[in-house]
């Protein structure tokens, strides 16, 4: 159902922050679908990024859906709040959290979508209770943190996996988002796998922003 749904979310966090918001303009000409905001505490992982001010002063900018990733502990506390400056899409990690349910829930009551993060040691089957009360699911190809690491190849197989569950549950509709090392030269592996979102920091922003987002998405299309 969804197979055919390919987005592309440039993550800021490798943007230049000097010129933030000539970068976000750019990457929505160039043909952008969502803006992917990497929100890191320092706690849950090992770097600090960006928080709720910046969100704030940039959504004028752009119509673009604004998609936070929150790499930070105990997200119920703030996902109010994400919502309130403007975030369209909410994702966290399930391990940061006493109650997945509850914080799934308060994303949704909130007007938000919500997504489940898989780091790259997390199993599929995490989702087995979960899978029916979430929008997508995003599967990190590289270890939280940081930008431009090294895409992980043994984190496609969680697709197929993931692929299995949504089907066996009727659950066809949720996105599959990936994150982590997608660049225009293995994008288009990535969309033959079944991801929809397509995540990119370092592919998006590092070089030339325009002739990167083109190559990106002249590989992610894929018909079946
Ligand atoms: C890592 C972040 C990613 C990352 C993507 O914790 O979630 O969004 O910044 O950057 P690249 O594409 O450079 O790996
Ligand atoms: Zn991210």
């Amino acid at each position: 159902m969804t197979k055919n749904i390919k987005l592309l979310a440039p993550s800021i966090l490798s943007a230049d922050f000097s010129r933030l918001g000539e970068q976000i303009k750019e990457v929505e000409e160039a043909g952008a679908d969502i803006i992917h905001l990497d929100i890191m505490d320092g706690r849950y992982v090992p770097n600090i990024t960006f928080g709720l001010p910046i969100i704030e002063s940039i959504r004028g900018l752009t119509d673009l859906p604004f998609d936070a990733h929150l790499m930070i502990v105990e997200p119920e506390k703030y996902i109010k709040e994400f919502i309130k400056v403007g975030c369209n899409m909410i994702s966290f990690h399930p391990d940061a959290t006493i109650h997945t349910h509850r914080t799934i829930d308060l994303i949704k009551s909130n007007g938000a979508k919500a997504g489940i993060v898989l780091n790259p040691a997390t199993p599929v089957n995490t989702l087995d209770e979960i899978i029916h009360y979430i929008d997508y699911v995003l599967i990190m190809s590289v270890n939280p943190g940081f930008g431009g690491q090294k895409f992980i190849p043994q984190t496609l197989n969680k697709v197929s996996k993931l692929k299995i569950l949504m089907e066996e549950t009727g659950r066809e509709d949720v996105l599959i988002e990936m994150d982590g090392g997608i660049k225009a030269d293995n994008i288009r592996e990535i969309s033959m796998a079944g991801v929809n979102i397509f995540v990119s920091g370092s592919g998006v922003f590092k070089g030339n922003i325009k002739e990167n987002v083109k190559k990106m998405k002249e590989n992610m299309y894929i018909f079946i």
